[in-house]
């Protein structure tokens, strides 16, 4: 499967960094000389339509942080998924250990929102992982297997979305799990994935969590990883592009 470089750029930025790196990873995409991984860039709301804008033309993607799960109505602040896909979104990061928790959003909340962007032909990108708590009790598989059964629509297909796993204990800490546990763990999402849907090996499953130009070599060559969600990396230029250049798929 050819490999997903997604990088989530939280609550970052000026417009005017969000045009440079836009405008700089369409110039070096454009000029490269090897096959690239999808690569999608995750603004922040004010900057979807910037970035979207000089997108338009090359293949990297846009994704937005978060949706609300209604199409439209009183809901101050919010913006739907409907909205999304209108201002050129192909993408939307839902559940994202950030909001889970510092919004309080619940896993019915969550399911409701996928339902939502898939609804509009907006892809999801499923965020999901354990605490350091439930690791330490050994409760690691059973954390994401938990978050799978009620996070996910009860009808789906392969192509409707894409998974992240990303390590409550490893987001912006500069800790990551070692190589082979992500492997375990990708096998474990592809193999309850396969018994919840018809070809559900075939969903995406991105790692996330403190990713960087010198860990990404060896997680984009585990076998079962088909990308990485980056965050405070993937607001470097060059280090970002050192990422996307790692991908080995
Ligand atoms: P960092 O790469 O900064 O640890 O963030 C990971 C993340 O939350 C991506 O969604």
């Amino acid at each position: 499967m050819r490999q997903y470089i997604i990088g989530n750029w939280k609550m970052n930025g000026t417009k005017a960094e969000a045009q440079k790196l836009a405008t700089t990873f369409v110039k070096r995409v454009t000029e490269a000389s090897r096959p690239l991984p999808h690569i999608v860039l995750c603004p922040s709301y004010p900057y979807l339509t910037t970035v979207a804008e000089i997108l338009k033309e090359s293949s990297l993607e846009v994704g937005a942080q978060d949706c609300h799960p209604e199409h439209r109505g009183a809901f101050t602040g919010d913006v739907s998924a409907f909205q999304l896909k209108d201002v050129g979104c192909s993408y939307v990061i839902v559940g994202h250990s950030e909001r889970r928790h510092l919004h309080h959003e619940s896993n019915g909340l969550i399911r409701r929102k996928l339902e939502a962007a898939i609804k509009v032909e907006l892809r999801p990108i499923l965020c999901l992982g354990e605490s350091a708590e439930e690791r330490e009790q050994g409760k690691t598989f059973q954390a994401i297997s938990n978050q799978l059964t009620s996070d996910l629509p009860l009808e789906f297909t392969p192509q409707d979305l894409i998974i992240a796993y990303e390590p409550l204990w490893a987001i912006g800490t500069g800790i990551t799990p070692a190589p082979g546990e992500v492997e375990d763990i990708m096998g474990f999402i592809k193999h309850e994935l396969s018994v919840r849907v018809t070809g559900g090996a075939l969903v995406p499953i991105l790692y996330g969590g403190s990713v960087t130009s010198l860990n990404a070599p060896t997680l984009l060559n585990l076998p079962h990883l088909d990308g990485l969600l980056v965050g405070g990396a993937s607001l470097k230029l060059d280090e970002f592009w050192e990422i996307i250049s790692a991908s080995s798929r």
